[in-house]
């Protein structure tokens, strides 16, 4: 059982899709950093269901910092956030409780606990829970900002529409929040959008792969062996649902390539030491290089789909049909981009608090 992440600077979630609330719970922030419910609001807003392309579900999902902040800023104690389930209707998940979705966590769930398991929109395993790691990575982020570290998070693929060319740092930040897709090359996003209208007309879902970019990352962030970057990064994102591949840098590309091609070198850039390629994604040794830290998430189709599909009943253990009703991202890329952004900021903040690269107090 592990609902926390982190080991000095550590997020721990709460909540199920159809519960009461959901939240987390953050520890070892350090005290004095500014923080108000503004700044978390403003990252749970780009991840909150209702928006265009995205599941019908409609929660303003409105934070409440319940501890962990005086007058404006962290006190040094655990940080509890919360925001209520407001728009639930679990009236499909009762019809259906014992015929599991195909591609979803209700099969499993039910063997695990017994049947015990909160069933409705899939309890604890649901994509709902990811609110608290945007929440905890809010915090994460606001500390990484005041060591000008910035994390930039866009869409790169939706199905077989894939962003061909290098989008440049500057037009990822300006550009992938206004897309309706997260995407940062206009022309594609258009292109995505239409794909994702078609899919939902067809009552079928896509996956997509998610790009992230970290700058301005100091040299030798990681700890070996076992919490290297790309070790700790992908324990992070794999426990994000839905995530499915990552890859780093040139990723499984390398495979193919000669060592003439794929080492990255040296050369100086106005005093410092920099990387002429980046096919490592910023990481040597499990070690940040001072290049970008450079990685791509797989994520798989929405598997709740409104179209006829084999299960089982579990109480008959006869073949049963079942037909996702209601409320569902026909790609889940979409509203996963803050939570990927969120869990790599938790990543690198509790790997920087570990090496004692961020004080335990900020501010004056
Ligand atoms: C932001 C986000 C939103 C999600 N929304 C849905 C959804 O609307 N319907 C669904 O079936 N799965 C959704 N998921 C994915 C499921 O939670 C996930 O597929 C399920 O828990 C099984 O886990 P696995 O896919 O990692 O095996 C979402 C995931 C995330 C990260």
């Amino acid at each position: 059982m592990s609902f926390g992440f982190g080991r000095d600077f550590r997020a721990t979630l709460f909540g199920e899709s159809h519960g009461k609330a959901v939240g987390a719970v953050v520890e070892g922030c350090p005290a004095g950093l500014q923080l108000t419910e503004g700044d978390i609001q403003q990252e749970l807003d780009k991840r909150r269901p209702g928006q265009v392309l995205t599941t019908g579900r409609r929660e303003r999902d409105l934070v409440r910092l319940l501890s962990g902040a005086v007058n404006g800023r962290t006190d040094g104690g655990p940080i509890t956030m919360l925001v209520a389930n407001e728009d639930v209707d679990s009236s499909w998940y009762e019809k259906h409780r014992y015929i599991p979705r195909p591609g979803h966590a209700d099969y499993t769930a039910f063997i695990k606990y017994r049947g015990f398991n909160d069933y409705r929109g899939g309890g604890f395993f649901s994509g709902r829970l990811t609110a608290g790691i945007v929440m905890g990575g809010a915090i994460a982020k606001k500390i990484l900002s005041t060591q000008g570290i910035k994390i930039l998070t866009h869409v790169v693929q939706i199905g077989g529409i894939k962003v061909g060319t290098q989008i440049k740092d500057e037009q990822v930040e300006e550009f992938a929040y206004s897309s309706p897709v997260r995407c940062a090359d206009k022309g594609k996003s258009g292109l995505m959008v239409a794909e994702l209208e078609r899919l939902a007309a067809e009552h079928d879902s896509t996956g997509g792969v998610i790009e992230c970019r970290v700058l301005n990352l100091p040299v030798g962030i990681g700890e070996p062996i076992f919490d290297s970057m790309e070790s700790l990064i992908s324990h992070g994102i794999f426990s994000i649902p839905a995530v499915k591949a990552i890859e780093f840098g040139s990723g499984f590309r390398l495979s193919g390539m000669r060592g003439s091609g794929a080492n990255d070198e040296f050369c100086v850039k106005e005093g410092k030491i920099l990387t002429k390629t980046n096919n490592s994604g910023g990481i040597l040794g499990g070690l940040t290089n001072g290049m970008p830290l450079v990685f791509r998430v797989g994520i798989k189709p929405t598997s709740s789909i409104g179209r006829p599909q084999q299960s089982v009943d579990l109480r008959t253990m006869k073949e049963a049909e079942l037909r996702v009703e209601g409320r569902h991202d026909p790609c889940i890329a979409v509203r996963a981009v803050p939570v990927v952004e969120g869990m790599t900021s938790i990543c690198i903040t509790d790997l920087m608090v570990r090496a004692q690269m961020i004080p335990r107090t900020i501010g004056d």
